[in-house]
């Protein structure tokens, strides 16, 4: 039996993180380190992530795909730890083709859970809930995330990925799943005053059938493959969905996703061990946004000019939903946030996309440190009652004027936007590994 060489895992892999909540630039991140990795990893999420990537001026919204789909020699794999919706993957398998991007280096993980139609009928009825009682929605993007992976914890109402190979004992399961959640919408359904859905078995086996056309090929056991590919010397990119804020553990909950977003999650989501992964890269924007619920000290809200300005940014910016639409919401950079999740990461390098966004603005505002009920502190506590009480401390910076999309080293950047970079880098203490601005490969600043 051979046995794989783990002196060559050490350190080898690379994790690519989320630092806010989310749409930092991910996908364009992993696109342009995919040139020089041969295998690229989902480890966590579902379709509820939209990472773009922008080749020749052509828009790419990758949502489960990894965004290494786009080099046609790269494998790319979704790992265990991924929640798969399989109609909206074979649609997102349909349309690459549609665009001359075959994904034959495909691979899904048997292991991996699926997002089945109940699940997102309860993702949605439980916002529906959540708003008749009285509570705060999470403001989810009703992708049936949070539920699927709910019953993945549960086990004996899950789907995985690998059981799309034996429909026959599959069709028994889901006809004895079928009337238990049948039962559990309706109660919900009545908790919200909407009428019961139904959930029909017949209805699900046929999708199952089609899923199973359309997948069996790609599902396998991705975590000894990738095992093997590691033991080879094969360069593996962890691609990390969502983002630290968002994480299930050390998010701003109850305000987050239902997974370990963070690079921590990479190891375990992909069924690697966890000396693999060497360099962290935290990818972070210039300024903050954040779509759905919970506290947001930053957001530019509150008068008529300071929202005028947050809507400034997120015309420039393009801040609308990559998966649902929904505008996002816009706050100035708080590197308080960035601080947190850089060190809770192990972040070796810093990527700070977005940076063309800010041209034009006479000052830019940087939180610093909060004003709480408690007295000042500089340190974030993940809580979305205690986010929602601080008062963000602001250090001024000068901005800068003229388009910088040109630049492609850190001299061609105006000495504004070098400082406001150094103030990041100094309260962070990471360095930087790349500055973005411009949404094509061609215009990053890589340090
Ligand atoms: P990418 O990978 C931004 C947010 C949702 C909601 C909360 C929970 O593109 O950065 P969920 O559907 O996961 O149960 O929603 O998390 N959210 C994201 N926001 N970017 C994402 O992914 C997100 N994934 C989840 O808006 O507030
Ligand atoms: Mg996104």
């Amino acid at each position: 039996m051979s046995t794989a060489n783990t002196s060559l895992m050490t350190a080898s892999a690379t994790s690519v993180v989320g630092l806010q909540w989310g749409d930092e630039g991910k996908g364009k991140i992993v696109h342009a380190l995919a040139d020089t990795h041969d295998v690229v990893v989902r480890y966590n999420g579902g379709a509820n992530a939209g990472h773009s990537v922008v080749v020749k001026g052509e828009r790419f919204a990758l949502h489960l795909i990894p965004s290494g789909i786009l080099h046609r020699q790269t494998t790319c794999i979704v790992g265990n730890g991924v929640v798969v919706d399989p109609g909206w993957l074979i649609k997102e398998i349909d349309g690459l083709a549609g665009r001359g991007v075959p994904c034959d280096n495909l691979f899904l993980s048997d292991r991996a859970h699926l997002v089945m139609p109940w699940h997102k009928v309860e993702d949605e009825l439980r916002e529906k809930w959540l708003s008749a009682s009285s509570g705060e929605p999470i403001g989810t993007t009703k992708r049936g995330i949070g539920p699927c992976y709910a019953d993945k914890a549960l086990r004996s109402t899950a789907v995985r990925m690998g059981e799309l190979k034996n429909l026959s004992e599959l069709e028994a399961k889901i006809r004895r799943v079928a009337p238990l959640k049948q039962a559990m919408l309706g109660a919900l359904a009545a908790g919200c005053g909407e009428p019961a859905p139904k959930v029909d078995a017949g209805e699900i086996m046929e999708h199952c059938r089609q899923w199973q056309t359309r997948l069996s090929s790609r599902i396998t056991d991705t975590a000894g493959m990738l095992q093997g590919l590691l033991g080879q010397g094969k360069k593996v990119l962890f691609e990390g969905a969502n983002a630290t804020m968002l994480d299930v553990d050390h998010g701003s909950y109850p305000f987050v996703t239902s997974s370990s977003t963070v690079a921590l999650g990479a190891p375990l989501g992909a069924g690697v061990p966890m000396q693999c992964v060497g360099k962290v890269l935290g990818v972070m924007k210039a300024y903050s946004t954040r779509v759905g619920g919970g506290a947001m000290p930053t957001e530019l809200v509150g008068s008529p000019e300071t929202e005028a300005l947050g809507e400034k940014i997120r015309q420039r910016g393009r801040e609308f939903g990559t998966t649902t639409g929904r505008p996002r919401r816009v706050g100035w950079l708080d590197l308080c946030v960035v601080r947190y999740s850089a060190a809770l990461n192990g972040c070796t390098g810093l990527c700070v996309m977005l940076l063309d966004v800010l041209e034009g603005l006479p000052e830019l505002k940087v939180c610093t440190g909060y004003q709480t009920p408690e007295g000042p502190a500089n340190k974030l506590v993940p809580d979305a009652a205690w986010m929602a009480a601080a008062k963000p401390v602001y250090r001024t910076l000068e901005g800068w004027s003229g388009d910088i999309s040109g630049a492609r080293k850190m001299s061609d950047l105006p000495t504004a936007a070098r400082r406001y970079l150094d103030l990041i880098t100094e309260t962070v203490g990471v360095p930087l590994a790349m500055v973005s601005i411009g949404p094509g490969r061609e215009a990053t600043i890589e340090v």
